[in-house]
């Protein structure tokens, strides 16, 4: 046993045999590593190899060596897992929940932050069923590499292959040094649009999709924070190991994050909060005929109401602008106690529901000032790391 272990799930695509070389270097990073094949995994590399590489037993269904429990020993030790070569079908059965060999088995078993890395034919990886199948796994927080443009294992060409053992290396590296870094920390999250109810039928709402707070939810988990999600009219589902309270009103979420903001370390507020809410709610269906105007009544600006007696609170607050007038985003950073504001250019509504975003993040420095960074799409996932990146640096 090494101080750090991997579990190393090999998946049945002939990229299994640059595998060899990913798990040397894996060793050579001081990780122990467990490898566990597929059973078709082993037509392209055989399990004495990975015997011999590993220096450890290698097994492939819960029926081998079954007094050791094998899945649920592996996924209690293991503290991250990688799994590459990901065929379409290794993917598909990890993102149902399948747990039809051992490898599954562990998956399934395992609270580990697991990075997958896909190989296939490009229009296999460009399929839908697959892309659905990466989407449902990323939004669970899997970390799911892009695989490499170029030649195929047949004369084809295009994305679809193997990333170079170096970049894999680099991306888990990056996993593992994310790892625990926020652990002991309360994040608070507010995600989605706010809706104002005119009457049982009607609202006021807003385009945003949640996917930017989610995004930031999912990366303080991975990272180990003790992350709460106040998620309004949202479809993106509960995850494991996150608080997710739902909530409709700008009211609602008023009262979810006043009585939890004292509490927390950390507050990104990336909700679009409805400004105004009609004045009166009517009970019963207003008839078109009397719907000519609506009179509206301000909500609290919820994030400067609590920021503003802030203790040790870092605040992460956004700005969703048309045009990116930084001028305006330093504003609201200063308006809202913020530390840290991304400033989204949501110009050509490209970034509402994408998985895509640009901007600037705006963070206050000790000396009055105001650091701007440049983003030049980029994830939203990759901005999450990044604004939890700024905070912990603020958190000291
Ligand atoms: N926000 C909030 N409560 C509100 C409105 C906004 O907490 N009632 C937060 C948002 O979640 C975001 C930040 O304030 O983190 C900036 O939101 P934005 O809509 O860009 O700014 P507003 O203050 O609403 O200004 P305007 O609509 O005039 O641009």
């Amino acid at each position: 046993m090494s101080a750090r272990e991997v579990v190393l799930g090999i998946g049945g695509g002939i990229a299994a045999y640059k595998s060899c070389e990913l798990l040397r270097r894996l060793q050579d990073a001081g990780f122990g590593v467990t490898v566990i094949p597929t059973p078709s995994s082993l037509h392209f590399v055989g399990k004495a190899t990975w015997e011999a590489l590993s220096g450890r037993a290698v097994t492939t269904t819960v029926w081998e060596r079954v007094d050791e429990v094998r899945h649920v020993h592996l996924a209690k030790v293991s503290e991250f897992n990688i799994i590459a070569p990901a065929t379409a079908d290794l993917i598909a059965r990890i993102a149902h929940g399948r747990a039809d060999d051992l490898l599954t088995n562990t998956l399934l078993a395992s609270k580990a932050p697991t990075l997958i890395v896909p190989a296939m034919h490009p229009t296999m990886w460009a399929n839908k069923a697959t892309q659905s199948n990466v989407s449902l796994l990323r939004d669970r927080g899997y970390v799911v590499m892009e695989p490499d443009h170029g030649r195929l294992t047949g004369s084809d060409i295009g994305v679809g292959r193997f990333p170079e053992t170096s970049r894999i290396v680099a991306t888990f590296k990056e996993m593992t040094d994310k790892a625990n870094d926020l652990s002991g920390i309360k994040v608070l999250v507010t995600a989605g649009g706010t809706r104002e109810m005119i009457d049982p039928i009607r609202f006021i709402g807003n385009n945003s999709s949640g996917r930017q707070g989610f995004a930031i939810a999912k990366a303080a988990m991975r990272r180990g924070a003790e992350v709460t999600l106040v998620l309004a009219n949202s479809i993106l589902p509960d995850l494991p190991g996150i608080t997710t309270v739902r909530v409709t009103s700008a009211d609602q979420m008023f009262a979810e994050v006043h009585s939890r903001f004292a509490l927390c370390d950390v507050i990104a507020m990336s909700a679009a909060v409805a400004d105004a809410r009609p004045a009166q709610y009517s009970d019963s269906k207003i008839k078109k005929g009397s719907l000519s105007s609506i009179e509206l009544t301000a909500n609290k600006d919820i994030i400067a109401t609590v920021a503003k007696d802030k203790k040790n609170q870092v605040v992460i607050a956004f700005a969703a602008e048309t045009n990116l007038d930084i001028e305006e985003g330093e504003r609201k950073l200063l308006a809202k106690s913020a530390d840290i504001l991304f400033l989204n250019d949501v110009s050509g509504s490209e970034i509402f529901g994408s998985d895509e975003t640009q901007g600037v993040i705006l963070t206050s420095q000790v000396s009055q000032s105001i650091e701007r960074v440049m983003v030049d799409r980029i994830s939203k996932d990759t901005l999450a790391d990044l604004l939890l990146d700024q905070a912990l640096n603020k958190l000291g």
